[in-house]
């Protein structure tokens, strides 16, 4: 019980700024807690007992909860301490860590979205209607979900896209399905069929066909995109391609008359 309400108290970075430091004696438990489950750090020994450069927790923070608050900001964000710590050799050893030091730009973002986060759970609290017994505490791992950079799966394929090309499409799919576990991406079909949507209303129908093969082949019985691609296929050309995804369709959902007439006149139009 202490445990849970501790880490309400303790949200990975949001809620400790100087002005909340009542919360401090009351997150100390979860962070031992969350310490010993998870194994202390091997890092433990290199981490300075008094800190001189906190400009966002209170200055009188015990080295338990900030490690625990440090331990859960990694986690939120899928980075290791030394993405915001300058002085590692290699990025993972923490031997000459300057934790104190603000050189790494990371941390002074990092710094700043405490700040942002503070202030986003100060005006929800003050300002919604009907917020009822249960408030939501936004968090870095709200929008983070794992990443440094927290991008929307459409949003990763679109940079690939632009990047790399639609040949890059395949393995950033896969990469991204690979932190199926940590929740960072939403593999429902419409978050890719969006995409497609605004692929196609930018012109780029061939970059639209792309995503939407690779959503296809997480979705192999989604007749809305089948739907889309047997439209996008026919605009371009490729009637052979449009009439086995409406093939396809019609195995799917027998009763559609729209498409059954559609690989009808399409089948006419091949007929010479
Ligand atoms: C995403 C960036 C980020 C990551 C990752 C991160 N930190 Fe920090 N760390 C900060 C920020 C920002 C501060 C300063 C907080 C403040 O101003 O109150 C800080 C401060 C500290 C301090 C206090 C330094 C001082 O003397 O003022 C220590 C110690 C520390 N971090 C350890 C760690 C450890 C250990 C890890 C890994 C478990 C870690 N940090 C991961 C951003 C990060
Ligand atoms: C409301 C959503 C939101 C929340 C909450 C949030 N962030 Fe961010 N964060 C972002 C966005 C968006 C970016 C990318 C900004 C950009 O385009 O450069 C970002 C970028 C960052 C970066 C830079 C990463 C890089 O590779 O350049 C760091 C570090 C970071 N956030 C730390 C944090 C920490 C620590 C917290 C919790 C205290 C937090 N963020 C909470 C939205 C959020």
């Amino acid at each position: 019980m202490a445990r849970s309400t501790a880490m309400t108290g303790s949200s990975g970075g949001g809620g400790w700024s100087r002005r909340r430091t009542v919360r401090l004696g009351v997150a100390r438990g979860a962070v031992v807690a969350a310490l010993g489950a998870a194994g202390a750090s091997a890092a433990q020994g290199q981490i300075p007992d008094t800190f001189t450069n906190l400009q966002h927790y209170p200055p009188d923070i015990s080295r338990e909860a900030l490690v625990g608050e440090m331990r859960r900001i990694s986690l939120s964000l899928g980075v290791r301490c030394q993405f915001c710590h300058v002085g590692s050799p290699d990025g993972v050893s923490f031997e000459g860590v300057d934790f104190a030091s603000d050189d790494d730009p990371h941390k002074v973002t990092a710094r700043w979205m405490l700040a942002m986060v503070d202030e986003l759970n100060a005006r929800v609290t003050d300002e919604l209607p009907d917020r009822g017994g249960s408030p939501v505490e936004m968090s870095c791992k709200t929008c983070h979900r794992g990443l440094a950079r927290p991008r929307l799966l459409s949003q990763e394929l679109r940079l690939t896209l632009d990047l790399e090309g639609a040949d890059g499409l395949v393995e950033a799919y896969a990469r991204a399905r690979n932190r199926l576990e940590s929740g960072s991406y939403d593999f429902g079909e419409w978050e890719i069929n969006f995409l497609a949507e605004d692929l196609e209303r930018e012109g780029r129908p061939d970059d639209a066909i792309a995503v939407l093969e690779v959503n296809r082949a997480q979705h192999p019985e989604s007749t809305p995109i089948l739907a889309s691609l047997g439209r996008l296929y026919e605009a371009g050309g490729s009637v052979d391609r449009a009439i086995s995804i409406y093939d396809r369709f019609l195995e799917l959902q027998p009763d559609n008359e729209a498409v059954a007439a559609r690989l009808e006149e399409l089948r006419g139009r091949r007929r010479p």
